[in-house]
């Protein structure tokens, strides 16, 4: 709240609050335990997004950065090498988790594209076999990508690393959080674009506004050996139905709404842009993700955050002098209409 007005938060889409439906379906759902594998909707919701993902299983887990520790766990051991985008998930957002608990090495490739990569540089960056190099054993694709300001990637680099993973026998993971704004960004299904993969990570708590809980899908022999390593990590959960039902309510009424973020991020994007000083690449805008970049006369972006919040907008700083702003279910296009007022006022006001 700031001069009795309500902060619009745009520093993620997993700051969204369940909606009354959605806590109707979270009061009414049959719960059994989890753990020992007799919770009703758990089930319900695993068997469904498993299909969403046309993959064989789905195990529902606490977060996403569970659901990549337990890819990593299930492709690699420790010592080993996997390949990532620049500016991944797991490098940057995951607390050290790849090497303090998978005990793997991340080595980046792609660099200036964005957190995306193709064949080539997956051929470039697999270490020779011998006894001094890690064995290169994963590549993980993140989509949409994170850091990389909410990007979709094209259907011929999804081939393209897919044909390269399999020819070379490296297992490939998809950390698919944003997966549902890809395919509603592309129009291509969520199976599609999870075709090939090993593994796919995905998220009920991001855009489709649920307040918690992600899934593992794939093999169903992996999976099994999924939910040993999810109550291995301290996330076996009980009557986790009544997470599940809001994942199950957020599939049936608020993916086809994601439009509207991204709509609302497009919106938001052009306005910035026409801030002195404030460069946004439009053209770089498919999802709900705005990167904005800070000329050198504007103050550093922590400085500019501090100042946005205390004029009512929420956001992060991505970078010393890049901030990100995220659009959600939460904010309608009048809040992103008066966001963007109150970041020209703040911005101009510092020039
Ligand atoms: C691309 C990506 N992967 C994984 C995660 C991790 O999700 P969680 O916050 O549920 O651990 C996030 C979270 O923002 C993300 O953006």
């Amino acid at each position: 709240m700031t001069d009795g007005r309500p902060a619009i938060d745009l520093r993620s889409d997993t700051v969204t609050r369940p909606s009354p439906g959605m806590r109707a379906a979270i009061a009414a759902a049959e719960v059994g335990d989890d753990v020992l594998g007799d919770d009703p909707t758990v089930d319900r919701l695993q068997r469904r997004t498993a299909n969403l993902l046309g993959q064989e299983a789905a195990v529902f887990v606490p977060s996403g950065s569970m659901a990549n520790q337990i890819a990593l766990l299930l492709h690699c051991r420790p010592g080993d090498e996997v390949i990532v985008g620049e500016g991944a998930h797991m490098a940057f957002h995951e607390a050290g988790a790849a090497s303090a608990i998978a005990g793997v090495q991340l080595e980046m490739v792609g660099a200036g594209q964005h957190g995306m990569f193709r064949g080539v540089d997956i051929a470039a960056a697999v270490k020779p076999e011998s006894r001094l190099a890690p064995p290169t054993r994963l590549v993980c694709v993140e989509n949409t990508h994170n850091r990389g300001g909410g990007n979709v990637w094209s259907r011929d680099d999804l081939t393209d690393v897919v044909n390269t993973c399999r020819g070379r026998g490296l297992a490939l993971h998809l950390d698919g959080a944003r997966l549902m704004n890809a395919a509603v960004a592309s129009g291509s299904p969520p199976r599609e674009l999870a075709a090939g993969f090993d593994t796919v990570a995905f998220a009920f708590s991001k855009g489709l506004g649920a307040p918690v809980g992600s899934v593992i899908a794939g093999r169903a022999a992996d999976m099994d050996r999924a939910a040993r390593l999810r109550k291995m990590l301290g996330g076996g959960m009980r009557q986790s139905g009544i997470l599940a039902a809001a994942a199950l309510w957020a599939l049936d009424h608020n993916v086809d709404r994601i439009k509207d973020d991204h709509d609302n991020a497009r919106f938001l994007a052009g306005r910035l842009a026409e801030i002195p000083g404030v460069r946004v690449d439009l053209a770089r805008v498919a999802t709900n993700i705005v990167m904005a970049d800070l000329a050198p006369a504007l103050p550093p972006a922590a400085e500019l955050v501090a100042r946005l919040h205390a004029h009512g907008v929420r956001v992060l700083a991505f970078g010393p002098r890049r901030i990100r702003f995220v659009t959600h279910l939460d904010v309608d296009r009048a809040a992103c209409e008066e966001a963007a007022d109150r970041i020209a006022i703040v911005l101009s006001g510092t020039l």
